[in-house]
């Protein structure tokens, strides 16, 4: 029988494979082998679990196997030995099911707990509230000017021309500016999101931030929010697969100083987005 390939080059595939991921990878700065840096408030909590969670699968593991090894050598097949019929345990049955019960509903409520911090209690008042709306396939991204404020957002109202489904009426508005694809956060203060989708499922995702969030559309979500910590250039990718061009559904994110940040914004032309909005003139926009 013949093999569709010989060894020779399925080892060169695979060095092919390994090479091109490789290549992928450089996209991340740091540590590409294991989790990205946190620059997050809650990705501490994130981390802590996820590596909890590791040592003590780690162990479980590495342990069960260790006894399974043991025992199939130790009562492996010999001849003129018949088998033992074994009727269990009870004292060791209710340990067994006792220490995981106890760790399972230890890791729910820690999880629990940790999870309505992040997204079921009311961001900070004095958040600074960011609009993302992803569309086939790049975002559409929604400062408030001097006021702080954005204007008010429906989802009613997204419409291609509209995608942040804004009231035009709303005198909020009126000094908000946009991006396509640039986000610049404050380091050390809290960014509230409002992330909505234009046409399909998309996903706001930095890995660096562990943060994580679908959208669907037909829904504006208000109650994701977080700070970062450290300042940086970072990647805002797409993680849901929406489209041919999902690969590059990309948006440069940077942390920098609140100086900085307040230089960036005051850079960008506040003209009345309303008025862009229904232009018929088609906006080209850098980095699209
Ligand atoms: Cu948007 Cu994938």
């Amino acid at each position: 029988m013949r093999f569709l390939f010989s060894r020779v080059e399925l080892l060169a595939l695979t060095l092919l494979g390994l090479a091109i991921s490789g290549a992928q990878a450089e996209i991340r700065q740091t540590s590409v082998w294991w989790l990205p840096r946190n620059v997050t408030m809650f990705g501490h909590e994130i981390d802590f679990i996820f590596y909890v969670i590791l040592v003590l699968t780690g162990v479980t593991a590495v342990a069960v196997f260790s006894v399974m090894i043991y025992f199939i050598v130790k009562y492996r097949a010999k001849p003129g030995v018949s088998a033992v019929h074994s009727h269990g345990n009870n004292t060791l049955e209710v340990i067994w099911t006792g220490i995981p019960v106890f760790i399972f509903l230890a890791l729910a409520i820690y999880g629990n707990e940790q999870w309505t911090q992040m997204r079921l209690k009311t961001p900070p008042a004095d958040a600074l509230p960011v609009a993302v709306i992803g569309e086939q396939f790049g975002w559409n991204v929604r400062y408030p000017g001097a006021d702080g404020k954005l204007a008010k957002m429906t989802a009613a109202s997204v419409t291609k021309e509209n995608p942040f489904g804004v009231d035009s009426a709303d005198a909020a508005g009126l000094d908000d500016f946009t991006t396509y694809g640039e986000l610049v956060f404050p380091v050390d203060r809290p960014i509230r999101l409002y992330l909505g989708s234009k046409d399909v499922i998309h996903a706001f995702y930095v890995p660096e931030f562990r943060l994580y969030q679908d959208m669907v559309p037909g829904r504006i979500y208000d109650f994701v929010w977080l700070k970062a910590e450290q300042t940086g250039k970072f990647q805002l990718a797409c993680n849901q697969l929406c489209g041919q061009g999902h690969y590059k559904m990309f948006g440069k994110l940077s942390v920098v100083p609140e100086s900085e940040y307040e230089a960036w914004a005051k850079g960008k032309a506040p003209q009345p987005t309303a008025a862009k909005e229904t232009s018929t003139v088609p906006v080209v926009m850098a980095g699209r």
